[in-house]
């Protein structure tokens, strides 16, 4: 759809996030030999970086290691809201996992949030921290969602959550009602983790980028990791997995309890102005809203149109729809960045965070469902007690392996039938194009000698072939021409228009046939 209130600049030609783009990080070389380490973190994300921060301060050798840049994963994409306002969750956790879960749940996201702000308090990060009130709403015509939005505002007040009902809010549209959660806050992650990272070094801390962890690892007199390039050896004692999907599995079928789900991003400067509050609409289309400050102007980021990982067919029309509801809500003057990026969902909707198994000393931390600045911080603060034998007060609720007792059945089995799907209609997938009929800066399945592969002709005509079998488990990657990807739509693999790993569970490039 073309937007009806066109400026004459339109979108950005290429996705940067604004937060990637303000940024100027550090650079660490690759791990080109043998190390040995007390803690390894793999994955250089909030998670990565706020445990490793933690572990260095108690005297810990600690070793973060990044198999690409650091916080260039979701963490450098994401809308950086830090609330325990996640979306409408707390009356779906009675029902599943009990009131007292459900505080706990709320509790653990609140102290991460207070925990954030007086880190970035005594560190003296300049990151932009502001306190929000955070609010979810419904459409007005929207009556089921409106019903949903009672039931939650109920389980607030059976709780005892701080939320307050309102039936209006600040921006210039009608709502049929919303739950305000006073004291929340949003900021610049980016300028805050450099803070925390800068803390670590400081205290010793060793950084390591373009180190893939690979998925095997040794469990003999202590713990031994590899490194995908070199196959490099990591002595260590306890392991962390911060790489978002779990670099190690551990027989514990991460990829058939997590999903990825993708969503998109427009940083925009309004023609009206934008009082504040931080919004996410429960009605759909799905919409999230919060200001930022830039270059002296307040723009204002708006969020949305979810779908799971290359499942979509166009992407370019998301972004397209965001247009049109920023430019029908607040006008635009100008888009100076948009970007599009994706977090995991575990079946029930709580993160996992903790030990692997009984038998390693392997931590994970993923399935943040698109709230991973305070998830991601908790479970950097909960694996760091672990470790430290300090026992906590969520180690159940966030159990990884809680699937056995509780299996979440229903979402267990639509999610795995969705990838069942996915495989096969991958695979009798039929191109009508050759790569004669691309265009310039076009991707496309095309025919080539008799077998259908993935192609992508670049700006000056030069043309990239990808075989689309993802390395992961060989479901096909579908093109993706807003970010210029291969995506797959099995478990949100993705790769450049040449086949690199840019996000796993696959850590393999794809195969390249002759041209
Ligand atoms: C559109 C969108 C908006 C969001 N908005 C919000 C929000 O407003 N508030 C909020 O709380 N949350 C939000 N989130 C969620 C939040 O951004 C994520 O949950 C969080 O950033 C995840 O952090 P992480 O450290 O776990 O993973 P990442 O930031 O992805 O970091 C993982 C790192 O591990 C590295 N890695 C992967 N595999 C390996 C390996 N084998 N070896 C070495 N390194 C590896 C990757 O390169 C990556 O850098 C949003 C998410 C999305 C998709
Ligand atoms: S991500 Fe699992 S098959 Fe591609």
């Amino acid at each position: 759809m073309e937007p009806d209130n066109k400026w004459p600049e339109g979108l950005p030609k290429m996705p940067e996030s604004l937060w990637r783009g303000t940024t100027e990080l550090p650079s660490f070389s690759r791990l080109a030999e043998d190390h040995a380490t007390d803690i390894a973190i793999v994955g250089g994300g909030i998670t990565g970086i706020t445990a490793a921060y933690l572990l260095v301060q108690e005297g810990w050798k600690v070793t973060l290691l990044e198999g690409s840049e650091l916080l260039s994963g979701t963490t450098g994409f994401t809308t950086a809201k830090i609330t325990a306002q996640h979306g409408l969750i707390y009356s779906d956790l009675v029902k599943r996992f009990g009131e007292d879960n459900a505080i706990a749940y709320f509790r653990s996201n609140s102290e991460s949030l207070e925990w954030i702000v007086q880190t970035a308090e005594k560190l003296g990060v300049s990151c932009g921290l502001e306190r929000e009130d955070a609010y979810v709403y419904g459409n007005p015509d929207d009556k089921k969602t409106l019903k949903r939005l009672e039931a939650e505002f109920e389980a607030y007040r059976k709780l005892g959550l701080p939320g307050e009902w309102v039936d209006d809010v600040s921006l210039p549209m009608r709502i049929g009602g919303a739950i305000k959660l006073p004291g929340q806050a949003r900021f610049h992650p980016l300028e805050y983790l450099k803070g925390l990272l800068q803390a670590f070094l400081d205290k010793g801390g060793i950084v390591y980028e373009h180190t893939t962890v690979s998925r095997d690892v040794e469990n003999e007199r202590g713990l031994t990791l590899f490194t995908e390039r070199g196959r490099h050896r990591i002595k260590c004692r306890h392991a962390v997995s911060a790489s978002h999907f779990p670099f190690y599995d551990g027989g514990e079928i991460y990829f058939a309890r997590l999903h990825a789900d993708r969503a998109y991003c427009l940083a925009f400067e309004p023609e009206t102005g934008y009082e504040g509050g931080m919004y996410l609409s429960a009605s759909e289309p799905r919409r999230s809203l919060r200001a930022v400050e830039w270059q002296g102007k307040r723009l204002v980021i708006a969020a949305g149109e979810s779908h799971k990982a290359g499942q979509s067919g166009c992407t370019i029309k998301h972004y397209e729809n965001l247009e049109v509801f920023a430019g029908e809500l607040l006008g635009i003057r100008r888009i100076p960045y948009r970007w599009s990026t994706q977090d995991l969902v575990t079946v029930d909707q709580v993160p996992y965070i903790g030990k692997i198994s009984a038998d390693k000393e392997i931590y994970v931390a993923t399935g943040f469902a698109k709230w991973g600045m305070t998830s991601g911080t908790l479970a950097a603060r909960m694996i760091a007690d672990q470790i430290q034998r300090k026992p906590g007060p969520y180690t159940e609720l966030y159990d990884p392996s809680r699937f056995k007792a509780n299996p979440g059945i229903k979402n267990f089995i639509a999610q795995n039938a969705n990838v069942a799907k996915e495989l096969i209609t991958g695979k009798v997938a039929f191109p009508h194009k050759s790569i004669d009929d691309l265009g310039l800066d076009e991707g496309a399945i095309v025919r080539h000698d008799g077998k259908q592969v993935g192609a992508y002709k670049d700006s000056e005509g030069q043309v990239h072939l990808v075989d689309r079998t993802c390395t992961h488990m060989g479901c096909e990657c579908e093109w993706n021409e807003s970010e210029r990807s291969w995506d797959c739509p099995c478990h949100g693999s993705r790769y450049t228009f040449d086949g690199e790993v840019i996000e796993g569970p696959a850590t393999r490039p794809l195969v390249k046939p002759d041209l």
